[in-house]
């Protein structure tokens, strides 16, 4: 397998301690998940997805563990405004904060919020079950331009995690591109259901949900791929990411550094174990590796 050399990672202009990051959602609720996670060692971390208003989120059920992957249906759950307290004592860490509104003047409002706390911004316009949010605004490339544009003028690393449920996820990288963007996040889940067959009903309260984990990774490679051949700003590889040899393959599709979210899930210890595999001080230069299944 490949070995890449250790060492800090600049990405969309946020410097990582390695090529790993703990993707929104996953244990992002509280400073002090997110300082453990990096403690165990993620190179960075993302916040849950904070809003304009606190939300409670969809009824339950709202989440199902399946074979290969997780369906959930959280309703993007949040305390608004008060989660700024949660960010006090990590001080100048690698900390990027999910943020989500319904209009590019919201995103800015709870941008404002964190600036000068946050070593960055994503932009959550890919969550496939909110009304009024995330994949709502995010199909659209027009939308999410100005949604993009509204933050990126704060002048802080912006970057953009973009919805597979679209025909054509490079017309909407190219919009955040065009937006200010500096990176770019492929990709959130992918809408998805399950029926119990005893109940005769949908699993989730909320019926829809987005499916993560294992069974999307083909889907996550294929999205980072098209994003390398029509996009510049950096990609961030998201979804299905398990092991150090499918960080290795997120790479060689064209990412810089790869999220992972529900094999945290599994494995609280996933960040050590990825990083023991992939790193060693005469390792290759991670560079070489990116995007070198387009040569
Ligand atoms: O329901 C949720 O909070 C999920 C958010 C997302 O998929 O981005």
């Amino acid at each position: 397998m490949v070995v890449l050399r250790t060492g800090p990672v600049a990405v969309g202009g946020v410097t990582l301690g390695n090529h790993l990051i703990l993707a929104a959602g996953v244990l992002g609720t509280t400073g002090a998940s997110l300082s453990r996670m990096l403690a165990r060692g993620a190179g960075g971390v993302v916040t849950k997805s904070i809003g304009p208003e606190p939300k409670n989120g969809h009824a339950g059920p709202c989440v199902a563990v399946l074979d290969n992957g997780i369906l959930n249906a959280m309703g993007l759950p949040n305390p608004s405004q008060d989660f700024t307290g949660e960010l006090g004592s990590l001080g100048q860490k690698p900390v990027i904060v999910s943020i989500f509104g319904g209009t590019p003047e919201e995103f800015a409002e709870v941008a404002g919020w964190f600036k000068g706390t946050a070593a960055g911004f994503e932009l959550n316009l890919s969550c496939p079950h909110a009304e009024g949010y995330g994949a709502a605004i995010g199909v659209d490339p027009v939308l999410v331009e100005a949604c993009t544009r509204a933050v990126s003028t704060l002048g802080m690393p912006t970057w953009v995690k973009l919805t597979p449920n679209v025909t054509d996820i490079t017309a909407i990288g190219k919009a955040a591109e065009r937006g200010g963007a500096t990176a770019i996040v492929a990709i959130n889940t992918v809408k998805a259901m399950r029926i119990s067959t005893a109940l005769r009903r949908p699993v989730l309260g909320n019926r829809y949900g987005g499916l993560s984990g294992d069974a999307i990774f083909p889907v996550a490679v294929r999205c980072v791929y098209e994003l390398f051949e029509s996009c510049k700003i950096p990609i961030i590889g998201c979804g299905g990411v398990s092991t150090a040899d499918k960080v290795v393959e997120m790479m060689m599709a064209g990412a810089q550094a790869v999220e992972i979210g529900s094999a945290v899930q599994r494995d609280i210890g996933i960040f050590e174990t990825i990083t023991n595999e992939l790193y060693a001080k005469k390792g290759i230069e991670p560079g070489e590796i990116v995007g070198c299944a387009h040569e």
